[in-house]
């Protein structure tokens, strides 16, 4: 059975952390700092920021930092659980396309919340992205 829902005091921690790094983003261009936390099925956090550049298409989004960095710290067996994304405009941004693909092929189950000004909004990836890229 797919899982719907996480605690709530799990959703906070991830746009807590989330919220925190987004500090963190290097975004001169767009002006429009993103932070991104995932949540492991072995219950750890990782977080990520985007980071742009002068040439443009080089940008790295916040999500996919975050699981860039998860894998570095801890290897390729990664499980992601959700993912929560906030940015510095309140607007319920969900995750772009490359971001949902790189989301899916670690978390085909994850959860994702996003935060608005009026609280968070949450999707499965599987709606976000339905019938996405896998081998098998
Ligand atoms: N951005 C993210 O970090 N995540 C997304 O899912 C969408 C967009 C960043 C990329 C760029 O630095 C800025 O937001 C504006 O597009």
């Amino acid at each position: 059975m797919q899982k719907t829902k996480l605690p709530n005091v799990m959703r906070e921690r991830l746009l807590r952390a989330a919220r925190k790094v987004m500090k963190n983003a290097y975004a001169p261009f767009s002006n429009f700092k993103v932070g991104a936390a995932i949540l492991t099925s072995k219950g750890q956090v990782f977080v990520g920021c985007n980071v742009e550049n002068a040439s443009y298409g080089m940008t790295n989004c916040a999500e996919r930092t975050a699981i860039f960095s998860a894998i570095a710290k801890d290897g390729p067996k990664l499980e992601i659980e959700a993912v929560a994304v906030t940015n510095d405009h309140g607007t319920p941004c969900s995750p772009c396309g490359a971001c949902r693909q790189v989301i899916y092929e670690f978390g085909p189950r994850a959860i994702v919340f996003y935060q608005g000004k009026k609280g968070p909004k949450q999707s499965l990836i599987t709606d976000l992205l339905p019938e996405g890229f896998r081998f098998k």
